[in-house]
């Protein structure tokens, strides 16, 4: 899916913008404060239906505003449009509509519209602990199979179960294990089928951009000792999970490492390093995506040239090219991006430095 154009309104510090996207590069710019990280929140706000830099989603609305939007037209390989908007009042009421008619929730986008953010911070994030690598490789099962979703709620709400029965001592643990290990063991086949897939083309990308570097290898914790089943690992440490009053084993501990000869990436790569590894992973979630379930993503990428050396940022470009994946870039200087970019036709400059304000 591409975005041909997108509105915000009371978004941030715009009170109505309107941006013609390129189908290719859309390279926004500006000075510090004038909004450029603001049009990425939008628009992963419009897929995701919150915000990529605070939990607290009131701050996106124009202070002094009563309701934010965020409106796009979009545009699939087809070249079928498709208008979709999200709006989002002062009270916090949430309306989401795609072609005039009104949505369920916001998950109707996120499917149509698969975003792949990377900013300063993705790497940091990425090192910072498992629940955001666990969040990583759920976000590729979720476009991966189509029951993902489903089976993790069902394994959410199972788990939640087991552990209000752990915590007041009822005697139905025997039923929420049989049940837990049921949807356990459907979400880890998904985790561990879509990181094959994803795999083969982390290699690839890895190879490309780490150039000179070592090999990193992932490696994936179901969440419980590799030597037991989830069955065995249940029952085995159930009086320690009724002592604790939770349980301790199961997909919901899940991991994904990346090991340089058997070391955490994160102990031995520089920060520019982890920074290029982050680029890898990104690049090879879109590209399992566009080849197994012939979905395009839309690159957000705020501030490109942090932390990147010139080789290593041109590698990056280059790569994002040969995607032919949509890519909204933010940057203070323009031309380190489009000295990578030969063809005027494959990139849209936005200069919002008629928005700065102070
Ligand atoms: N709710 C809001 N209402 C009005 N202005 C806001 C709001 N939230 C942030 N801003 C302002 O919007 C601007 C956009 O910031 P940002 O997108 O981070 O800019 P950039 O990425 O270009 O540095 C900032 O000047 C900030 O002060
Ligand atoms: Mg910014």
């Amino acid at each position: 899916m591409r975005i041909q154009a997108l509105v915000l309104s009371n978004f941030r510090n715009f009170r109505e913008i309107t941006i013609k996207c390129s189908e290719k590069f859309t390279v926004i710019t500006g000075p510090n404060g004038s909004g450029k990280t603001s049009v990425l929140e939008a628009i992963y706000y419009l897929s995701r239906g919150r915000s990529l830099r605070t939990h607290v989603s009131q701050q996106m609305l124009r202070h002094d505003s009563q309701t934010l939007c965020v409106h796009a037209c979009l545009e699939d390989a087809a070249g079928r449009l498709t208008e979709v908007g999200i709006q989002r009042d002062q009270s916090g009421a949430v309306s989401v509509r795609q072609d005039g008619q009104d949505c369920a929730s916001c998950s109707v986008i996120t499917e149509i519209l698969p975003i792949l953010l990377l900013d300063t911070d993705s790497h940091r994030v990425f090192a910072s602990g498992p629940k955001h690598r666990r969040a990583f490789i759920d976000w590729g099962g979720f476009y991966h199979f189509g029951d993902f979703a489903k089976i993790w709620r069902d394994y959410k709400r199972t788990l939640a179960q087991r552990n209000t029965a752990l915590k007041t001592g009822q005697n139905t643990l025997e039923h929420w294990d049989t049940l837990l290990i049921q949807f356990g063991l459907k979400l880890n086949t998904a985790r561990q089928q879509y990181l094959k897939d994803f795999a083969i083309f982390f290699e690839k990308f890895w190879s490309e951009l780490g150039k000179g570097l070592p090999a990193v290898h992932l490696h994936y914790d179901p969440g419980w000792p590799a030597t037991k089943s989830l069955a065995e690992a249940l029952s085995l440490n159930r009086c320690g999970d009724e002592q604790a009053g939770f349980t301790r084993y199961g997909p919901h501990r899940a991991d994904v490492c990346c090991l340089v000869e058997g070391r955490s990436v994160f102990d031995v790569m520089s920060q520019g390093q982890q920074k290029l590894m982050a680029y890898a992973l990104s690049l090879a979630q879109g590209a399992v995506l566009a080849k197994h379930r012939n979905k395009r993503s839309v690159y957000l990428i705020d501030d490109l040239p942090a932390e990147l050396d010139s080789v290593r940022r041109s590698g990056v470009m280059s790569a994002l090219v040969q995607t032919g994946m949509q890519v909204f870039v933010t940057s203070i200087q323009t031309e380190s991006i489009i000295s990578e970019l030969k063809d005027s036709s494959s990139y849209q400059i936005i200069d919002l430095s008629d928005m700065y304000s102070g």
